[in-house]
């Protein structure tokens, strides 16, 4: 796909950081930042699909944010469920498919059950696929993997020595899609606090100052030109990648 002349990447990955500074900026409590931050979501999720993006994963609960206190976490779940419930029928409208990533076992039942009726109702859509990471580590994404391929060597139907990452990759979460060509983390920290560890090997990386709930469709353009501008070598040298286009 394309964005006027310039490619776009097929999946964008997005840590949505900042909300509780936004807030805390406005004098508000780290709650108004989160529900801004549902906006955006709302705006970046349309302009992704304009665009032709195939797939968007976005962080929204780590493994970590449990230690957040309770209050804040229960707010956070809350949220979650109130916008699956919102937002699930538009999505299906759109053609969009919906994905949640994540240990959601952690979660009550009623969210649970929120959850999966909204992949149920998406599920057969064609159009943009949205990846929501919640109570996801990316430690645990490879774990969960490791225990799937480790069950196959105690039933003996493999050998330790036969492992392969395909095998791996294929009990990931997001088996079935393409890794990460751009990640985007917002809010002015630059690390990838245990997000998509073993999908961002050769993810591109662009790093935001701007808070989550102010990042928007111009912002998104910025990070894809920059992303444009990469030449994604892949342990190749440049001549070859030169040779190859
Ligand atoms: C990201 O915003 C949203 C979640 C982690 C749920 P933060 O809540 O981390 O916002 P800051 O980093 O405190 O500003
Ligand atoms: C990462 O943000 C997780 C999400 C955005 C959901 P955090 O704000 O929790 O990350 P750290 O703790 O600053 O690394
Ligand atoms: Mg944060």
């Amino acid at each position: 796909m394309t964005m006027g002349s310039e490619p776009v990447p097929q999946h964008i990955a997005i840590i949505m950081d900042g909300n509780g500074r936004w807030a805390k900026q406005r004098h508000q409590p780290r709650f108004m930042g989160h529900r801004a931050g549902v906006k955006a979501v709302e705006n970046i999720v349309k302009h992704c699909a304009e665009l032709g993006v195939g797939v968007l994963s976005l962080f929204a609960f780590s493994s970590e944010n449990w230690r957040r206190p309770s209050k804040e976490v229960s707010l956070l779940m809350e949220l979650f469920a109130l916008s699956l419930k919102q937002q699930a029928k538009r999505l299906h409208k759109n053609n969009i498919r919906l994905q949640i990533i994540g240990d959601i076992s952690k979660f009550s039942d009623s969210l649970q059950k929120q959850i999966a009726q909204a992949q149920q109702l998406t599920t057969n859509n064609t159009g943009l696929i949205i990846n929501i990471a919640a109570n996801y580590g990316g430690r645990w994404d490879i774990t969960q993997a490791v225990q799937k391929v480790a069950e196959q060597v105690a039933s003996g139907d493999l050998q330790a020595e036969d492992i392969t990452e395909d095998m791996i990759g294929a009990e990931l979460t997001t088996a079935s899609i393409v890794e990460p060509d751009l990640f985007i983390r917002t809010g002015g920290e630059e690390r990838v606090s245990n997000f998509m560890l073993w999908q961002m090997a050769y993810t591109e990386f662009y790093f935001s100052k701007t808070l989550w709930p102010d990042f928007d469709s111009e912002q998104l353009d910025n990070a894809i030109s920059s992303f444009n501008d990469r030449e994604r070598r892949f342990g190749k040298t440049s001549e070859q990648i030169q040779q190859d286009s």
